[in-house]
């Protein structure tokens, strides 16, 4: 009976002569069928099963495989130095004759380039006599001439430091100290800025050039003329010599979360992990990059321009962003990737509907701050554009990339990076502004799902290089004893949350710094130069939310000296004069006494709360109409602030 029941089963029923025999491989048979089954239902359900316990299983596989392959080059390229300046002499002897720039109506190729460089290496040393291991500042803007000089620099094994182009006065000789260069380099443009400064860096003893043919200002020599003499042969590799992982490739300022800017020492290793954002991305050889962010921040410069080059793609510099331009320019140009902040994704989507909004090529966009709406909006109006959102401070040890997607978050948790970079939210006192210590003094992760302070363990594969020549910054940014006695941890200043899913949200920034339009804006540094104001006498700078804008915009309280008004355009001048227009502060609140309550910080954050509602606000408040003055605020303009009506 059971044999009847299993012979059922049998393919080969009936076909077997002996009948022993007939049992032995029907049995086997049978066997192999039932396991056949199991295993083609198990094969069937088990994507399902990983599907359902993760969505993310394919996208996590294929990062995990593409983690090992940037983690063998990594070590190989420590290995054996291998700098971005080799990795361009390779793809200029690769594809000499493919176009590296593209800027306005004129392009180059990588070996155009190259032979420009080599111009300009020779001109320097000439005349500035640079040699190995000197720090040179550029202040200049976006055009080509900013990756010559720089690939220049590289060549002559000298660091480049690279100035913001919107400060002036006071912060740019502060910056430009920070790094203890001896020759700055500045832009046509800039001549003026570089004037209001002169009798300080000549009595420093600075040598000053400007990329012009002639200059006829006592202080500053032309250098356009001098590079137009030289020859565009190589220059010997021996020039560069003692240059290793650990030398500074480049200086970023960044003001951190806290103070003045202060220049983030970017070495060569540093270089490399940001320089392959682009690879993680999935960019290829033959794409088109768009870059506009400036050069002289990280986005820009280490993500983009060296991003592209590790893969040797063409870029299309643009001089800055411009909502009209942008997508006729990656039409014009065929660009593929773009790079973002959050800010310009929401300008794009604030520009009049055009029937050709879905005709380019962009396929992939790389940025940071995107928020949830805009990311939706922006695809349902742009076509399928991959976002990468990515995460991670200049000059910080730690990063995230959410490759997996998700709309809204910054990055996911993945466990080969977890095993490379111990991070971790610790739960955190936003009233009193530090991490809450249990009874032990040890700090306290945050489970999933809650709010915490991002930090991550320094060490060898995880170092933090600090700022340049300021120490006292640097340790403000270690967090010690933060698990065991003795340890040490990057305090990023962040605040995050990690879902279940393990997407990682930004949640808030800390410290007395804001961003606003992309840029970190010191509160105390404004502070400082409000001071100056002669009918000031106390001031108080912090940065207050706008709804449906990134970040928090510029606002000051202040305290006017006795019997002193408050001078609308006098303020203004000023602030326009010594403020970058992203530093200016949008709204000004008079108070009779910056009223102490507790401390100083928890006062910050309750007038931040307090924002600029005139009918929550009973003291004079003041608004900064665009490059009119400031005038007093009212419920009118609130409300179109609030309605979106106008636009900061
Ligand atoms: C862009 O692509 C089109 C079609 O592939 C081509 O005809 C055109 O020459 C390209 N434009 C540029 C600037 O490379």
């Amino acid at each position: 009976m059971k044999r009847t029941s299993r012979e059922h089963w049998s393919p080969l029923k009936g076909g077997c002569m002996d009948p022993a025999a007939g049992l032995t491989y029907s049995s086997f048979f049978l066997k192999t069928k039932m396991l056949a089954y199991i295993l083609c239902t198990a094969l069937a359900v088990l994507p399902l099963m990983i599907y359902f316990r993760n969505p993310y299983f394919l996208k996590d596989l294929s990062y995990t495989f593409l983690s090992i392959y940037v983690g063998i080059r990594l070590s190989r390229i420590k290995k054996k130095f291998y700098s971005i300046l080799d990795r361009f002499l390779d793809k200029v002897a690769e594809h000499p004759h493919k176009k590296f720039i593209v800027y306005e109506e004129s392009s180059y190729t990588y070996s155009q380039a190259d032979r420009e460089s080599n111009k300009v290496a020779r001109a320097l040393l000439t005349h500035a006599h640079l040699k190995e291991g000197d720090t040179v500042a550029l202040f200049l803007g976006n055009e080509p001439w900013f990756v010559w000089i720089w690939l220049a620099l590289s060549k002559l094994g000298c660091t480049a430091s690279f100035l913001n182009v919107n400060i002036r006065s006071k912060s740019l000789l502060h910056c430009f100290s920070c790094c203890e260069a001896k020759v700055l380099i500045a832009g046509a443009d800039l001549q003026g800025a570089i004037e209001e400064v002169l009798p300080t860096l000549k009595q420093q003893g600075i040598r000053v050039f400007i990329l012009r043919e002639h200059c006829h200002v006592d202080g500053i020599e032309s250098l356009s003329d001098k590079i137009q003499m030289e020859s565009d042969e190589p220059l010997s590799r021996q020039l560069r010599a003692s240059i290793n992982i650990k030398s500074p490739a480049v200086y970023i300022y960044t003001s951190g979360t806290t103070g003045l800017p202060k220049a983030a020492v970017i070495n060569h290793e540093k270089v490399w992990i940001r320089a392959f954002g682009m690879t993680f991305a999935g960019v290829r050889s033959d794409d088109i990059v768009y870059i506009y962010l400036p050069l002289y921040h990280t986005a820009g410069f280490l993500l983009g321009l060296y991003g592209a080059i590790e893969r040797g793609t063409t870029v299309v510099l643009r001089s800055k962003f411009s909502a009209s331009n942008f997508w006729n320019d990656c039409r014009k140009y065929n660009v593929t990737v773009i790079q973002y902040i959050g800010e310009v994704m929401r300008y794009l989507c604030n520009t009049l509907k055009r029937d050709n909004d879905k005709d380019h090529k962009v396929r992939l966009a790389i940025g940071n701050g995107i928020r949830e709406d805009t990311w939706v909006e922006f695809l349902e109006r742009f076509g399928n554009i991959c976002i990468r959102e990515c995460y991670g401070a200049t000059e910080g040890n730690v990063g995230f990339f959410n490759y997996g997607g998700k709309i809204g978050a910054v990055g996911r948790e993945h466990f080969l990076y977890k095993m490379a970079c111990k991070y971790a939210l610790i739960r955190f006192d936003t009233e009193k502004e530090e991490p809450v210590r249990d009874s032990r003094g040890f700090c306290i992760e945050v489970p999933r799902g809650e709010t915490g302070l991002l930090v991550a363990k320094i060490g060898k594969r995880t170092p933090f290089s600090g700022y340049a020549k300021d120490k006292q910054q640097t340790d403000k940014k270690k967090l010690r004893d933060v698990f065991e006695k003795g340890d040490m941890y990057f305090n990023s200043g962040d605040l995050l949350k990690i879902t279940d899913e393990g997407f990682i949200f930004f949640q808030d920034r800390i410290g007395d710094t804001f961003r606003w339009k992309g840029e970190n804006v010191a509160t105390t540094e404004v502070a400082d130069h409000l001071l100056t104001v002669d009918f000031i006498e106390e001031a108080k700078v912090y940065g207050v939310k706008v709804p449906g804008h990134e970040g928090r915009i510029g606002m000051a309280a202040l305290k006017l000296k006795e019997n002193m008004d408050f001078d609308g355009k006098a303020f203004y001048q000023h602030v326009k004069n010594y403020l970058p227009s992203y530093a200016r502060p949008r709204f000004v609140r008079i108070q009779d006494a910056l009223v102490v309550t507790s401390t100083f910080k928890q006062m910050k954050v309750k007038l931040a709360e307090e924002g600029f509602n005139p009918a929550l606000i009973k003291d004079p408040l003041f608004y900064l109409e665009d490059n009119k003055g400031y005038i007093p605020m009212t419920q009118e303009l609130f409300n179109c602030i609030a309605e979106g009506r106008l636009r900061l």
